[in-house]
């Protein structure tokens, strides 16, 4: 390892690994994933050559919007199990070498949290003020035109005390008021509570929405709005009144510090923001104080070009603030999937793509032996969006974990699962794992090459050749080069190569060790990594 590379944390070199715990591992045979069942699959994700483990909530929750609903931030889910089991999860996780990032959602808290059955119970009572209450319009409407992101207004009546409660997202979630210090201090309690059981850092939720417009001006409407949105009716209205305001960047700074006063730069802050440019830079934080990492989605919605993504990767890398560490991802729990988005063929170079990028990656579970989004017909639909906003359910990119075909329910659960697995020919981690060209064996190819080349992990990024179906960069460090290459079509491309060297590793997986003089020709859908002799 090189003197330069030492200085690097562990979540900078590293790759994280996200599971949706509903549909990673059922231990008890309710049809739903849980903490035990994870726990049991931890040598699975180790010896992938991940770093990390993302996990979507688990906590005390009446599920309204699967976990995203938290009824109590220091309780796990009885369906997850309990706390020992997660301490059990931990401890495995650990011993595995794997660090643990838990989602913490501040924006809102159920319905059921007792904080707001209290605030709901009369006008005077002492948490009234942790929530955003506002009294009707005189016609007794809603009190400004502010939307959800789940559909229609952002306001729910409540019939006992006269008044409408913000909520960003379901009615089940009622946002709470960041203004209040008292709110503040007891969600950064919860912060601490999870660090001091070993929790290596955060993935914030919904952060956009912690703050709203002081005096409740509507928000404008969107003059780019046709009525058919490529996304949904909350695209209807620019958000200025009620996203990304000045006060959310401080509470943001306020869990940072939380996090730095435990642990220092080895605990980690991921926050969850869909925005480019200048206003998802200003989440580092003025001076570097922000998240570590806010999520960079260019590519969990990019039209898949090559010179659409080169574009998108430099205008990205040159929007940096100094010292800022860049990150990416292709899929989550709230997007299609991406080998239904690109095609099986293009999963492969979005998997090179995705894991040779300057910047930490994070792999959706799944993604690595290549599920698509599952088909679930109407009657078994589960996510709330899918109701509220027809078309962009997202329940397909949530679909168990498929383990193997030779169990029933492919190996997640004795019991009918929560949401349908495929039937007929599908991925499973157990027939890839024979396999040497499969999906799966790629993955652990790329995760090994990046871990054994600093060049790939935190070297320079310098865009090389890019035109049609080509994109080409070459990563670099402490004088050693690697060059990736990707086709994004379906034929093949020729390139020079600035360099000799060798092929390490081919998106087919059949070229290792090949010599490369100074060009290369790529088949289609063929990624590589070219090493300089
Ligand atoms: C973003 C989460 O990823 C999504 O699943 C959830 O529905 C919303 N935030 C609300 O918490």
């Amino acid at each position: 390892m090189s003197e330069a590379s030492k200085k690097h944390l562990w979540w900078q070199k590293g790759v994280v690994y996200q599971i949706y715990p509903r549909s990673f591992m059922d231990s008890n045979a309710d049809g739903i994933g849980d903490l035990p069942g994870i726990t049991t699959k931890l040598e699975y994700v180790a010896h992938l050559g991940v770093d990390a483990v993302w996990l979507s909530p688990i906590f005390s929750s009446p599920m309204a919007d699967f976990g995203y609903d938290v009824s109590d931030y220091t309780g796990i889910h009885p369906m997850f199990g309990t706390l020992e089991d997660f301490d059990a999860f931990v401890e495995k996780a650990h011993g595995l070498g794997l660090k643990v990032i838990l989602d913490y959602v501040p924006n809102h808290t159920s319905d059921e949290h007792p904080w707001f059955v209290e605030s709901r119970s009369s006008k005077v009572n002492p948490k009234r003020d942790w929530y955003v209450w506002r009294d009707a319009k005189p016609d007794g409407s809603v009190p400004n035109n502010w939307l959800s992101e789940f559909g229609g207004p952002a306001w729910s009546w409540d019939e006992k005390t006269g008044q409408y409660y913000y909520r960003a997202y379901h009615e089940k979630q009622p946002d709470l008021n960041w203004r209040n210090p008292e709110v503040r201090e007891a969600m950064v309690d919860v912060l601490r509570f999870w660090m001091d059981r070993g929790v290596d850092g955060f993935r914030v939720d919904a952060v956009n929405h912690l703050a709203e417009d002081e005096s409740f001006r509507d928000d404008p409407p969107n003059p780019d709005w046709d009525g058919k949105d490529s996304r949904h009716v909350y695209h209807r209205q620019i958000p200025i009144h009620t996203s990304n305001l000045p006060e959310t960047h401080e509470a943001v700074a306020d869990m940072r510090r939380t996090l730095d006063s435990h642990g220092g730069a080895e605990r980690l802050l991921i926050g969850e923001v869909y925005l480019s440019g200048e206003e998802l830079m200003a989440y580092y934080g003025v001076a570097n104080d922000g998240f570590h990492m806010p999520t960079n989605m260019e590519l969990v919605r990019a039209a898949w070009d090559a010179r659409k993504i080169s574009a998108y990767i430099e205008a990205y890398e040159a929007a940096l603030p100094e010292g800022a560490w860049p990150n990416w991802v292709v899929g989550n729990h709230d997007n299609p999937r991406i080998a239904s988005r690109v095609g099986k063929g293009q999963a492969r170079v979005a998997a090179m793509l995705l894991l040779t990028l300057r910047g930490t990656p994070t792999i959706y579970y799944g993604d690595e032996i290549g599920m698509t989004d599952g088909d679930v017909p109407p009657e078994l639909e589960r996510d709330p969006v899918a109701k509220s906003v027809p078309g962009f359910g997202r329940d397909p990119e949530r679909t168990p974990m498929q383990w193997n075909a030779t169990e029933k329910n492919a190996g997640f659960s004795d019991s009918e699962p929560w949401l349908p697995v495929p039937e007929g020919d599908f991925a499973t981690v157990e027939a890839q794992r024979g396999d040497s060209y499969s999906m799966l064996a790629l993955h652990r190819k790329l995760l090994a090459l990046r871990r054994a080349e600093d060049a790939l992990s935190v070297g320079s990024y310098s865009p090389s050749e890019v035109r049609d179906d080509l994109l080409s960069y070459i990563r670099g460090h402490d004088g050693r080069r690697l060059l990736v290459a990707l086709n994004f079509g379906e034929k093949d491309v020729d390139l020079d190569v600035p360099f000799r060297g060798r092929i390490s590793l081919s998106t087919h997986l059949d070229r290792e060790g090949e010599e490369v003089s100074d060009s290369v020709s790529l088949r289609p859908n063929e990624g590589v990594v070219v090493e300089e002799s």
